[in-house]
């Protein structure tokens, strides 16, 4: 069984269905802090392998008690909490849910024998870019506290494997977009901080402006581009690190983007051929910590992975555009 923490959340909502789909049992662990609980019933509804336990990993007998009544093959660690501009305003509450939240979960895993993991990553562990495409050695220099909590995560990581042999694959991730929406699950966030789903609520919600922030950056159009990867791509990639981690029993560090960088305008663009309607738009002042550009270099998934992203933004657009609707009668 693989037990997918943080499952309730966007990410991992979608590897767990691309882990029942191709065959496994998975239980759920998650607290609903950020995450929510129809979430995991529309998964459920599908699948009769997937289990689910309410549990906070702040408290290590919740998670302890997991990995005493469930045999865990190996563990997917999506649990965090990821809003860049809270981590800077309340740093306390992201050191403790993802740092000590983290070495609860390893700390247990370690305990109950289990010693396999694949975490969540980010790009922002890297923090201003060098150079670009960034690669999985350009150095991590991250510049607020969220990315400070990823990379502490990583190096206790390192520090596990070398005391008790417990094997990570760390995937970086940039930016993620699309959903599954005839699995009813997308990207449900409170405040949504991402792209996408702010320009496609500008189109559902009734007064909901949708504002790029910054028209004056060094770039082709003057907006910040960015490395998207679709949703579902992203779940497949966790399914072959999971395959590569069982078979190489080896840590390692892998970036998951698409190589090819957007600019904000021209995700906006691609929104309205794919809605093909107007959607409001206004043009804010820049975000301070917003790099001009952010793009990976992902060859490494893809020749050591065999990782190939097959969705293209507009298909990634109009399946969020899809579950954007359904989300609207949710929340
Ligand atoms: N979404 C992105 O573009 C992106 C980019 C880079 C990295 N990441 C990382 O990927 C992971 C998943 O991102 P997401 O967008 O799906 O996030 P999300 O907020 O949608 O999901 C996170 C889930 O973790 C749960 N959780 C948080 N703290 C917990 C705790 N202490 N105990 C139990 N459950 C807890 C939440 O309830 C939620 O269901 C995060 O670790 C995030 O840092 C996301």
């Amino acid at each position: 069984m693989i037990l997918i923490t943080g499952g309730a959340g966007y990410i991992g909502s979608h590897c767990a269905v691309e882990f029942l789909n191709n065959g496994f049992d998975v239980l759920i662990f998650d607290n609903f802090s950020v995450g929510h609980r129809e979430i995991v019933e529309n998964i459920q509804s599908d699948f009769k392998n997937l289990f689910f336990i309410e549990g906070d990993l702040k408290n290590k007998k919740d998670i302890d008690f997991v990995f005493k009544n469930h045999k865990i093959d190996a563990v997917i660690h999506f649990a965090a909490y990821s809003q860049v501009a809270q981590s800077v305003k309340d740093p306390k509450e992201y050191y403790e849910n993802n740092v000590i939240g983290t070495i609860n979960l390893l700390s247990s895993m370690v305990e109950n024998n289990v010693l396999r993991i694949i975490f969540s990553s980010t790009a922002a562990t890297y923090g201003e870019p060098k150079y670009v495409p960034i690669d999985e050695n350009h150095p991590q220099s991250p510049i607020n506290p969220y990315g400070r909590t990823k990379l502490m995560i990583e190096n206790i990581m390192d520090d596990y494997d070398k005391a008790y042999g417990l094997k990570s694959i760390r995937l970086r991730y940039f930016n993620v977009i699309g959903a599954n929406y005839k699995a009813k699950i997308g990207e449900w966030h409170n405040p949504e901080t991402h792209l996408v789903p702010n320009i496609l609520k500008s189109d559902i919600i009734p007064n909901y402006i949708f504002h790029v922030f910054g028209d004056d950056y060094p770039t082709k159009d003057g907006t910040c581009v960015r490395d998207y990867v679709d949703v579902e791509d992203l779940a497949v990639a966790h399914r072959l690190a999971y395959n590569y981690l069982a078979q190489n029993n080896k840590t390692d560090v892998f970036n998951l983007g698409s190589e090819s960088g957007y600019s904000v305008k021209e995700i906006y663009d691609a929104a309205v051929r794919v809605l093909d309607k107007k959607i409001p738009i206004e043009y804010s002042k820049r975000r301070e910590g917003d790099p001009a550009v952010l793009l990976a270099k992902s060859s490494k998934a893809k020749n050591i992975l065999n990782w190939t992203p097959k969705k293209n933004l507009s298909e990634s657009i109009k399946n969020a555009y899809e579950w954007e609707k359904i989300l609207s009668n949710l929340s």
